[in-house]
């Protein structure tokens, strides 16, 4: 059976394909201009380097067809997140967003909104299933949460935030829309960090914002152009060679972090194995009814500190690093960055490794753990 996930895909890897003439290349080429040949009354649809690019315009394409919506593109997941919350924010504006999701969206809030009279709630991931929203012009939803991996059911909240008169924002990061697609399930607006899994050669630091309504993406891409927060030709150019690959990726990260997270959970020497995809979380009912696939980011809780360095350490086939979504594995201790986790706590991130050589290179370690 074709899904619907299989079907926008290959379009997106055949759509401009489809527009070639002979002699053509097949990839998109990258264009450096900062200026355009425009004599007399401009009238071309390219004129100058902050306002458009010819290699935008393609991945705005192929990731709008991905999206099925309008995307506008940006040099960081943070570039795409202060576009929408600058251009929707204003004083006197409630602001809520959750106590548990990536720590920098909340750093931005309380650096740059609140001097400017903005006023911010934060609100545990599970607890937005309780929260009053009345009075609040903008809700953030991260589900799962980031590091955390909590849920919360996308279409009761933004149900409740809208009949209470706010526009809610989802960041699609950790799932990206072949996992999980908020804006099906009513959210007004997606912000995706491309340099995660859509990215995910761990070489460029890349977003984008995404929304079926037209007045939102007028005032993002506005903001965009004056404030000149523009991505570069050569990193949009490798994103959108990053797409071609994309589904593969990310189809092999997420079948073996299942089969990965089963076995830690039975492993002696891991103390908790937090995954949507397991019987075992809380809201495993939840995932399976709003996410198409589980993800490739697993929560690993060690006895202590210590363990956990050794179990990213000496893991052949693990890369101590921040982020996630690349194609190496990689781990990190989040407490380490003062997340409200345990101290031998690890976001595991499993890339596109053969899954049995990465269990048997981890096995090995852990049973040494044990
Ligand atoms: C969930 C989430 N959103 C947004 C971002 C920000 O993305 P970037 O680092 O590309 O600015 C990150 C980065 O780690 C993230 O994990």
């Amino acid at each position: 059976m074709v899904t619907r996930d299989d079907d926008l895909f290959a379009q997106v890897l055949h759509h401009r394909i489809r527009d070639l003439q002979p002699g053509d290349p097949i990839p998109a080429s990258i264009d450096l201009a900062s200026t355009y040949l425009l004599p007399g009354t401009p009238s071309t649809h390219h004129q100058y380097g902050r306002w458009t690019n010819p290699v935008w315009d393609e991945l705005e394409a192929a990731l709008g067809l991905l999206e099925n919506a309008e995307v506008v593109i940006f040099p960081s997941g943070m570039a795409a997140i202060a576009s929408v919350l600058l251009t929707h924010l204003h004083t006197g504006d409630r602001f809520l967003l959750p106590s548990d999701g990536y720590y920098t969206t909340r750093i931005l809030a309380e650096k740059y909104l609140v001097p400017n009279g903005v006023e911010i709630e934060l609100c545990a991931t599970r607890d937005y299933a309780a929260r009053d929203f009345a009075g609040f012009r903008l809700v953030w939803i991260e589900t799962p949460s980031n590091p955390g991996l909590d849920l919360c059911d996308l279409q009761d909240v933004v149900a409740r935030a809208h009949a209470a008169g706010a526009i809610v924002v989802a960041d699609n990061t950790t799932l990206t829309p072949l996992g999980q697609r908020p804006l099906d399930l009513g959210a007004d607006v997606i912000i995706s960090a491309d340099t995660k899994a859509i990215g995910g050669h761990s070489d460029v630091v890349f977003g984008h914002v995404a929304s079926r309504n037209a007045e939102i993406m007028t005032a993002v891409r506005d903001w965009r152009k004056f404030v000149g927060a523009i991505p570069g030709p050569f990193e949009s150019w490798l994103i959108l060679r990053s797409l071609e690959s994309f589904e593969v990726r990310f189809d092999r990260m997420c079948t073996s972090a299942l089969v990965i997270a089963e076995r830690l959970e039975q492993h002696p020497a891991v103390a908790a194995v937090k995954y949507p995809g397991l019987a075992s979380h809380t809201d495993h009912e939840l995932a399976q009814r709003q996410m198409t696939r589980f993800g490739s980011v697993i929560g690993v809780t060690f006895a202590d500190a210590a363990t956990a360095e050794r179990f990213i350490n000496d893991t052949p086939y693990i890369v101590p690093s921040t982020s996630f979504g690349g194609t190496h594995t990689s781990a990190e201790r989040r407490a380490r960055w003062g997340d409200a986790v345990a101290d031998g706590y690890v976001r595991l991130s499993i890339g596109c490794e053969p899954t049995e050589a990465l269990w048997s290179a981890m096995k090995g370690v852990l049973d040494s753990l044990a």
